[in-house]
């Protein structure tokens, strides 16, 4: 089943797959240069490394050496010595600055692509990719993996070409000199790669299943604060205890155990380098006396011999750390190249230009008869929510749809603003079908308030303005007088200028729901699309919304989810559906007069209102 609904576990694989690093290689394109400059650094460093041992060897056989014959010891050479190395010191710490910045650049800059490419596409989706996939997902893709893919790709790069480049001119250099001592060098690096390649992955392998109880114990964490009042009012805090004690347990065992493996890890190394410098000793000790080679030379060797492992060290976690990347790889690339279900076709494109670029001349203008021809409608999951719906909407005609929940009131809207498309059937506008004009033409034309209302983090101000981009200051808050919005709003301490994100959440639903509204008269739409809070508003709130929705009707074909009856009182046409059919149709006054399903909801309304009013 296609379905985006993945867990950490499903992306797990062992071998390296190169058609997603491929994918996500290609956004280091632009960074082409630094990439190559940073490698370069690498290169320079890698040289310098073998190097420094060499320039001490040239002064222990040059100048330390006791065996020198009298007379050609210089020891004047010494400053030559120095200066050398000082040289060498200069070159190295300029290569790590330069490496440091370039990969830095790399890292951010990488992110940041990856981000923005998500991002967009993001964009492109359209509800139903919402339905089938967890925020939480969203998120997390959006954050740890490509920092972790950013991360892997500009430092374990380098690491890598350097760990590379210093094994290669390590043994070229070696092979040069002195073959016998190059080969038994040699022989303990395929041991010291398998030993490291072992421990890391039961190394990775251990610190990954600590930070699966990890995250585990932080959404325990956040059920056991976020549900403690629920906790507290149904007594289970005792259970909550235990489980949570049981996670912790579990991860002081999983640490102990990551801590024991990497305890042993470098004994063994150190271990194995010994045996080799040992051997190095013995037949090169042999040869130094023999006179084949010098003192130096022996010094040179068992100090390369120790300078393996860093790069095997170094290669064997990179290949770990490229395997566990791998999966956020994945889920990078299956993100970007998940295909939106609903999508302007090619000459609908052509036409009328695409979501971000639009061709406004091209537009019709929008009428706005709204027509559903037989259609039918299922989610993602679920069953058919709309079997052979039919309705026709003259232009400038206002319809409330009313029912019990889940009658599907908001699923004929959501099709009406083309957040989902009908399964079989079409709906036209101006009689044609919406599917032959491009969603920017419909939405350009399209108001809408959402059952939730959603505000985005800025001022009250920039919200509204959402509505038209173009709009000034004094259209913004004309608009908002037009729906009552301007006296709640100038109340507020800093007025037009108050913050409606993160930090907005004194602003009541209603409140939220008014500034929508306003966000929605402001774009002048031809369609006009609200989608009543269910939660209760106060009634003076109520009456504001109330007269703003009457304001707001004028002109314009309209379609209102009413709860509360006494919105729609007004309404041209007032549908009754039940399981995603129309059971009763008409004027409020026609209905009222019917004594059919209406009637009940709306004398049951009237009475638990006055109800209510009696209890107050
Ligand atoms: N995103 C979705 N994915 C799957 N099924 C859905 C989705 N949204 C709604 N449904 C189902 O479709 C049916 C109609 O839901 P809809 O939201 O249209 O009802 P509603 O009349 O707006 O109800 P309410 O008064 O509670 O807002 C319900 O059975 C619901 O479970
Ligand atoms: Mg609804």
């Amino acid at each position: 089943m296609d379905d985006h609904l993945y867990d950490e576990e499903n992306f797990t694989s062992n071998k390296i797959d190169w058609n997603v690093w491929k994918k996500i290689f290609s956004f280091m394109k632009p960074l082409k240069k630094q990439v190559l400059l940073s490698i370069f650094c690498m290169i320079v460093l890698a040289s310098t490394d073998v190097i420094y041992p060499y320039i001490s060897k040239f002064a222990i056989d040059g100048i330390i050496n006791p065996n020198l014959e009298a007379g050609t010891r210089d020891l004047s050479q010494l400053g030559y010595f120095i200066i050398l190395y000082v040289i060498f010191m200069v070159i190295q710490a300029t290569m790590v600055y330069l490496f440091i910045i370039f990969a830095g650049k790399v890292q951010t800059e990488l992110a940041f692509n990856i981000r923005q490419k998500a991002f967009t596409h993001l964009q492109e989706l359209p509800f139903s990719y919402y339905d089938r996939t967890r925020v939480g997902w969203i998120m997390a893709r959006m954050t740890s993996d490509s920092r972790n893919l950013s991360e892997i790709l500009s430092w374990g790069v380098i690491d890598f070409t350097w760990g590379l480049f210093l094994m290669v001119i390590l043994i070229i250099v070696m092979l040069i000199i002195n073959l016998k001592l190059a080969l038994i060098t040699i022989a303990i690096v395929p041991i010291l790669m398998l030993v490291s390649t072992y421990f890391r992955k039961f190394i990775l392998k251990a610190y990954r299943s600590i930070r699966k109880v990890n995250s585990k114990i932080t959404g325990a964490y956040n059920e056991g604060i976020t549900g403690a009042i629920t906790t507290k009012t149904l007594v289970l805090e005792n259970s909550n205890y235990d489980d949570f004690n049981l996670l912790t347990t579990d991860i002081r065992k999983q640490s102990i155990r990551a801590a024991m493996i990497q305890g042993l890890y470098f004994p063994s190394v150190i271990f194995l380098i010994s045996i080799a410098t040992a051997l190095i000793y013995y037949n090169g000790g042999n040869m130094v006396f023999n006179l084949s080679i010098s003192v130096g030379t022996l010094y040179l060797f068992t100090n390369y011999v120790w300078q393996f492992f860093d790069p095997v060290n170094n290669i064997a976690s990179i290949f770990a750390q490229f395997q566990q990347a791998q999966a956020s790889a994945e889920r990078i690339v299956s993100l970007i190249e998940s295909e939106p279900d609903i999508t302007d076709s090619e000459e609908v494109t052509e036409k009328y230009g695409s979501l971000f670029d639009y061709k406004l001349e091209n537009f019709e203008p929008l009428k706005g008869d709204v027509e559903f021809k037989n259609v039918t409608f299922k989610y993602h999951v679920g069953e058919k929510v709309l079997d052979n719906f039919n309705l026709s909407v003259k232009q400038g005609e206002s319809i409330a749809l009313v029912g019990h929940t889940g009658a599907g009131k908001s699923t004929i809207v959501n099709l009406i603003c083309r957040f989902y498309e009908p399964t079989t059937g079409v709906i036209t506008i101006d009689g044609v079908d919406y599917k032959n004009r491009s969603m920017s033409w419909l939405h350009s034309n399209l108001g809408y308030v959402l059952q939730s209302p959603h505000l985005f983090s800025g001022s009250v101000m920039e919200n509204i303005r959402y509505g038209k981009l173009t709009a000034t200051d004094e259209e913004v808050i004309e608009a908002a007088k037009q729906v009552e919005a301007h006296d709640f709003i100038i109340q507020f301490e800093k007025g037009y200028e108050t913050e409606c994100g993160e930090g907005g959440s004194r602003l009541s639903v209603g409140q939220k729901q008014l500034i929508s509204f306003a966000r929605a008269i402001l774009a002048n739409p031809r369609i006009l699309i609200l989608d009543e809070a269910t939660s209760s508003v106060d009634t003076e709130t109520e009456q504001l919304i109330q007269n703003a929705i009457n304001k707001l009707l004028k002109g314009r074909t309209s379609f209102i989810v009413a709860h509360r009856l006494s919105t729609i009182v007004h309404s041209d046409r007032i549908l009754v559906l039940e399981d995603g059919k129309v059971i009763e149709e008409g004027s409020h006054r026609d209905l009222i007069a019917k004594k059919g399903q209406y009637y009940d909801l709306y004398t049951n309304q009237y009475s638990e209102e006055m109800l209510e009013l009696s209890i107050q």
